[in-house]
């Protein structure tokens, strides 16, 4: 009897977590968001936030909304945004020639999807790590991050897995045997390209931990994005894209 209580507590459990929240709320402010960056104004963005308890985070510090990035106009030139119906939560990518920038920023909701709880995004400029944006847009935009039929797929645990792995790699010398490397792969870091080995130059252990993870994992284009702190200490965005389960695209924004 317990057992039987237990496993249908556990469907339960499962079917609650597995709650998908609405892609067009999701989508809406995305979209809300791309407008605020573009005009330098955040008056209908802070609409959707939520009334109490909001967090906003810039290269992986607390500064006041009012004075980050979102406080100044930018002509946009690229965005992407991928959804995690899952966990009610977006990444976006943008790059702006002529601030220039390249910024990659996950929105989070709150679990009924209502409403935008966090802001949290990699701001890289001048004088970050291999930062180039034209460059970068230039690699981007032949990019294919479309969607993947259903055979090309691979499931939430298989992405996070396979950025897991990756970013395990400066830490742990068997984390590079992990990785489902797939050929051609490219990797775009700033205005760093790699292709057709992603595996060329890899580390391999030694370094210090990418800790401070955060997840945006989009099953219908094979993207699983990862805010981490770099080396345990550095802003920075890393995007994976998997095609039947391989390693196909790398992105990276590194403060
Ligand atoms: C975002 O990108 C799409 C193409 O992917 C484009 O149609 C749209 O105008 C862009 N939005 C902005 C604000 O640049």
């Amino acid at each position: 009897m317990f057992l039987c209580s237990a496993v249908l507590g556990a469907l339960a459990m499962a079917s609650l977590s597995m709650a998908q929240c609405s892609r067009d709320k999701l989508l809406l402010a995305s979209d809300t968001y791309i407008a605020a960056q573009t005009s330098g104004k955040q008056d209908d963005l802070s609409k959707l936030f939520v009334a109490s308890g909001f967090k906003y985070r810039q290269n992986n510090k607390s500064p006041d909304i009012k004075t980050g990035i979102l406080s100044k106009a930018l002509k946009i030139d690229h965005n992407r945004t991928t959804f995690d119906l899952t966990q009610c939560v977006t990444f976006t990518e943008l790059i702006s020639t002529a601030g220039p920038y390249v910024i990659g920023t996950q929105i989070r909701h709150t679990a009924d999807g209502e409403s935008v709880s966090l802001v949290d995004t990699i701001v890289a400029t001048t004088g970050d790590w291999q930062f180039n944006a034209a460059t970068t847009l230039k690699y981007i935009s032949t990019e294919d991050w479309g969607t993947l039929k259903d055979s090309d797929r691979s499931s939430r645990d298989v992405l996070q897995a396979a950025a897991d792995a990756y970013l395990d790699m400066w830490s742990d010398s068997k984390a590079i045997d992990k990785v489902p490397w797939g050929t051609p792969c490219t990797r775009t870091e700033g205005s760093m390209h790699i292709t057709p080995s992603c595996k060329a130059g890899a580390p391999n252990g030694g370094g210090s931990k990418n800790t401070d993870r955060r997840y945006v994992i989009d099953e219908t284009v094979g993207s699983c994005d990862v805010l981490v702190a770099f080396g345990g200490s550095m802003a920075d965005s890393h995007e994976f894209r998997l095609v039947s389960g391989k390693l196909v695209l790398v992105h990276t924004i590194t403060v």
